[in-house]
């Protein structure tokens, strides 16, 4: 392929996203892990550092001569404009001049891809995330805002409590005022959570350059009813379509797996 590939799967050999072990953060997400009458809540909270160990530092020198790490690479925009005013959308892409803050260079986009491949592991492979199904999210306020009506619709009353307890770890662990925001928004045919039963779902990245920290925040609702009674029904169904995907070129590691398999 590209030279642009080869550069990236160096990168991503020999790069890693530290997990910070925190307690409190593993309290929060086992309050946020619960069944709820129909749906299942699965969320996450977790903090990665992103410092580079010494074998991530000759790779980033070689990667530097280059000169491709500040590269910017172009995201989607803004969940927050795009959810008002979807006209936007088209205006911006039809004379190709996407915003700044539509734009992030390549090695924040490797970290967030990173972060993901590590939270999701062994599960998931976001090696083939794509840097357009990534937004940075200029207002704090709106990402606190849906994920405060995302977490009550799904957890009710608790959320009293819960609420200002997240907020406030999060502040903790990453200064939130001193954080780029970003989201993760796959596309439908590469979404590792559109499985069959999933409601909704938001994954946010708190990444603080200063502290080179990034809170991973994931949630996710699937219906209670669907993770029931797979059976070999479903089985015939998996192997006809995957029959189709051969012919259409997929190779099995570009398909996302299944959880609950
Ligand atoms: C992502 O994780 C998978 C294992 O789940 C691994 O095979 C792959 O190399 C990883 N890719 C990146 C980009 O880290
Ligand atoms: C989100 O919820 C927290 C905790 O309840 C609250 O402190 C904060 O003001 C809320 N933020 C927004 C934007 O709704
Ligand atoms: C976990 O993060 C909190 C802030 O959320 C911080 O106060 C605490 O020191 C961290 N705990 C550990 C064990 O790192």
């Amino acid at each position: 392929k590209t030279p642009t590939c080869v550069c990236l799967s160096l990168w991503f050999l020999q790069t890693t996203m530290k997990l910070l072990e925190n307690s409190s953060f593993e309290a929060l997400s086992s309050r946020l892990c619960v069944e709820t009458g129909e749906s299942r809540i699965l969320g996450r909270i977790e903090s990665y550092s992103c410092k580079m160990a010494g074998d991530d530092k000759h790779m980033f020198k070689q990667f530097c001569q280059e000169g491709e790490p500040h590269v910017l690479e172009a995201l989607s925009p803004p969940q927050s404009t795009s959810a008002t005013s979807p006209s936007q959308l088209g205006k911006s892409s039809e004379d190709g001049e996407n915003p700044l803050s539509d734009k992030c260079c390549r090695k924040t986009l490797f970290y967030l891809i990173t972060t993901l491949n590590e939270s999701f592991r062994p599960d998931y492979d976001f090696s083939a995330a794509r840097a357009h199904e990534f937004s940075r999210e200029p207002s704090l306020n709106w990402v606190a805002n849906a994920v405060n009506s995302s977490l009550f619709s799904a957890v009710g009353e608790e959320f009293n409590s819960l609420g200002p307890e997240l907020w406030n770890a999060i502040d903790q662990e990453i200064n939130l005022q001193g954080c780029d925001i970003y989201s993760y928004n796959p596309d439908l045919d590469s979404d590792p959570f559109g499985e069959e039963g999933s409601l909704w779902s938001f994954n946010y990245f708190f990444y603080n350059k200063k502290l080179k920290r990034i809170v991973f925040f994931t949630c996710r609702s699937v219906s209670v009813l669907s993770g029931y009674g797979r059976g070999s029904l479903d089985n015939e169904l998996d192997m006809e379509l995957d029959d189709e995907e051969e012919m259409d070129g997929f190779t099995e590691d570009s398909c996302p797996r299944a959880l609950c398999v």
